[in-house]
């Protein structure tokens, strides 16, 4: 069972907690609520029941018109196909990259937006602006940045393993990035830390990671300082396990 928290101004949070062997675990996705709706990533296959039900405590799941995956990865679009032959007015958008190099060539027949760097997508009151981000974890990764509410949507950046509350005002960054390094899933500091002065230059108001809590301005300083200061970068370990000697 999801729960669903309105984090700020018509973006919804839909957060499925699941056990892990040693840590809880966190799946988000985001609803914005306007005239064209979007779901931001869908989580995966086996969480769609969960996560529709979530969407329909705020509105019809059928009247959505957007579902964006930030890269390709099961808890990212897991459920696409199920969301989108249930809202017969919706595509499906992503990276320019996603379309190409993971869309296209398999069974996947639904409606695709492959989007740019720059690229806007008009929901109504939000805009969401595609920002693409090569290598901040997949070679297709995006993030989208809403300008009406200042948001950034950083898929698994700025995220934290645990229980979270829907917004978090620890300073759980020293976490996030041992948590990086025991998983594996950036390769090298430098496209990370680019992506970091990207970031900064668009001083969010709000950044809601995929995993954990959303972050407030205040609590984002500390997030992205730890990003800076201390290694994200592939140690040899994939998901806590030793692969090769770092
Ligand atoms: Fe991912
Ligand atoms: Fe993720």
């Amino acid at each position: 069972m999801a729960r669903v928290d309105e984090v700020v101004d018509g973006i919804y949070r839909i957060c499925t907690t699941v056990q892990l062997p040693d840590t809880e675990f966190q799946f988000n996705q985001f609803l914005i609520n306007d005239e064209r709706p979007a779901l931001i990533h869908t989580g995966m296959y086996g969480l769609y029941e969960g996560v529709r039900d979530g969407v329909a405590e705020v509105l019809d799941p059928g009247k959505l018109e957007y579902v964006i995956l930030l890269h390709f990865e099961a808890d990212e679009n897991g459920g696409m196909d199920r969301f989108l032959e249930g809202a017969p007015n919706s595509a499906l958008a992503c990276s320019a990259l996603s379309a190409i190099l993971n869309l296209s060539g398999w069974n996947y027949s639904g409606r695709i937006e492959g989007h740019m760097e720059g690229e806007v997508i008009d929901l109504g009151r939000h805009k969401l602006r595609f920002l693409e981000t090569p290598h901040v974890h997949h070679w297709d990764s995006m993030m989208l940045f809403d300008e009406t509410t200042k948001s950034l949507f950083p898929s698994d950046l700025f995220i934290q393993p645990g229980d979270q509350p829907p917004v978090v005002t620890e300073n759980l960054g020293r976490m996030m990035c041992e948590y990086y390094r025991q998983i594996g899933i950036f390769a090298h500091d430098k496209p990370v830390r680019d992506v970091v002065d990207r970031i900064e230059a668009l001083d969010p108001d709000w950044i809601h990671g995929m995993h954990g809590g959303s972050l407030g301005r205040e609590t984002i300083p500390y997030f992205s300082r730890a990003l800076r200061e201390e290694s994200v970068g592939y140690t040899g370990k994939l998901l806590g396990r030793e692969v090769l000697p770092s």
